[in-house]
């Protein structure tokens, strides 16, 4: 007769003591013996963490070991995508940078904010950054009494005579490629005048990722992301990064920002964003091949009167697109001929695209920003950025391009 497998006990032998009913249930006792190693990264949901002696605990709190303290400071699930994001930064740079997650994009700006600016001092930003970037900008020039100039980071001759003018611009803040005609914008050269005049330079790498884009190989000093989008991938959950290349400054300051106003993200949405990362170079591959597809589709389309892709050759910034990126990402825009009226009507036809305001997803997201995302800006308002009346953006998936090309064509009748 064949001998019975031995059925495998539990790792944790019952530990019997003199303990009372309700303190039993209420302990965490893991047997310290069995080291748990687990292939894919746990969720690290506790709030804080114990140490194995008061000794060791007296040194943690004096700074002289380091172990995880509470969550809001860091924790496990933080510290492995920070480790991630890091090496993607500067993969193949030989630099050194230090990143901090945080509970969205717009509180990884935030900590830039806080840390780099004080009352007194201003920033230079570029005017067709991200909406809600423009508005904490803003918001906040009076409270913190730092005010923002916005200019066209285009013209670099004017952005000199701005820095020339203004000694107190402290940041130049970029985004590229940049929301929602696809500009790109020269990181060597912004970069070049940010050491010149001793500002400091951020990017939003957002809509690229570090798989397309690394801007510490051109000189700047922060990196932003909203890792909601490409980072993350699939649309589950919040999160942003702060980068940077001073890495006491980052362990320092910005840490301590983070610390205060408890900005960190949570390890759910971290540990979502690190199943996310893996796929990053496989995802970037396809979004790429695809939106390029889709955007010869549209350039040939009798409804189309303009497409902006920095893939095409056609786009003002595909040279440059070309020197600084690997590829060209995944989000296009298009002009239909019939405006506002045309925007209206594709979105009420549109069947596989996702009628949604995001972008970065492994599924194809659309939308007409003059009935959805700036219906509330005035007209001439959004204009000035290329939000025309019949601007429709699409952040194209990995699905089989085919069917994103057949609903649009549906879509476009
Ligand atoms: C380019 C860019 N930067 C920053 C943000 C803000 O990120 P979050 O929504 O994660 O706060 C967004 C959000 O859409 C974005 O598109």
């Amino acid at each position: 007769m064949k001998k019975r497998p031995k059925i495998q006990n539990s790792k944790f032998k019952t530990q019997h003591s003199n303990l009372g009913f309700a303190s039993i249930t209420s302990q965490d006792n893991f047997n310290e013996q069995v080291k748990i190693t687990p292939h894919a990264s746990p969720i690290f949901t506790s709030s804080t963490y114990v140490y194995e002696s008061a000794e060791k605990a007296q040194q943690v709190f004096r700074g002289e070991e380091e172990a995880f303290i509470y969550s809001r400071w860091s924790h496990p699930n933080a510290e492995l995508v920070e480790n991630k994001l890091e090496q993607l930064e500067t993969f193949g740079l030989n630099i050194e940078a230090k990143a901090l997650v945080f509970s969205s994009g717009m509180s990884a700006l935030a900590a830039l904010y806080q840390s780099v600016l004080k009352p007194g001092d201003k920033i230079l930003a570029q005017g067709n950054i991200y909406g809600t970037a423009v508005d904490y900008f803003n918001q906040y020039q009076e409270a913190f009494q730092i005010d923002v100039i916005f200019a066209d980071f285009k013209n670099l001759k004017e952005l000199e005579s701005i820095l020339k003018a203004e000694k107190k611009v402290k940041l130049i803040y970029a985004e590229t490629p940049s929301n929602p005609t696809l500009n790109c914008y020269d990181l060597k050269a912004l970069s070049a005048l940010g050491k010149k005049y001793k500002v400091k330079v951020a990017v939003d790498n957002t809509f690229a990722s570090p798989y397309l884009q690394q801007p510490f190989k051109f000189g700047v000093d922060f990196i932003i992301h909203s890792s909601t989008k490409y980072l993350n991938g699939h649309g589950t959950g919040l999160s942003g990064f702060l980068i940077g290349r001073d890495v006491a400054f980052m362990k320092k300051e910005v840490w301590k920002i983070r610390k205060l106003n408890g900005s960190i993200c949570a390890p759910f949405d971290a540990w979502l964003l690190n199943i996310g990362m893996k796929t990053l170079s496989l995802r970037m591959e396809q979004h790429c091949a695809n939106a390029l597809a889709v955007a010869k589709f549209l350039q040939s389309h009798p409804a189309v009167s303009k497409v902006n892709y920095l893939g095409l050759k056609e786009h003002a910034d595909h040279a440059l697109a070309k020197r600084q990126m690997k590829n060209f990402g995944g989000v296009l825009s298009f002009e239909l001929k019939n405006g506002y009226k045309a925007g209206e009507k594709l979105m009420k036809k549109i069947k596989f695209c996702k009628l949604t305001a995001s972008l970065g997803t492994i599924d194809t997201l659309i939308q007409h920003p003059a009935s959805m995302s700036h219906s509330f800006v005035p007209k001439e308002q959004r204009e000035e950025y290329g939000i025309t009346d019949g601007l429709v953006r699409l952040s194209v998936g990995i699905e089989d391009v085919k069917d994103v090309i057949a609903d649009l064509a549906q879509a476009l009748k």
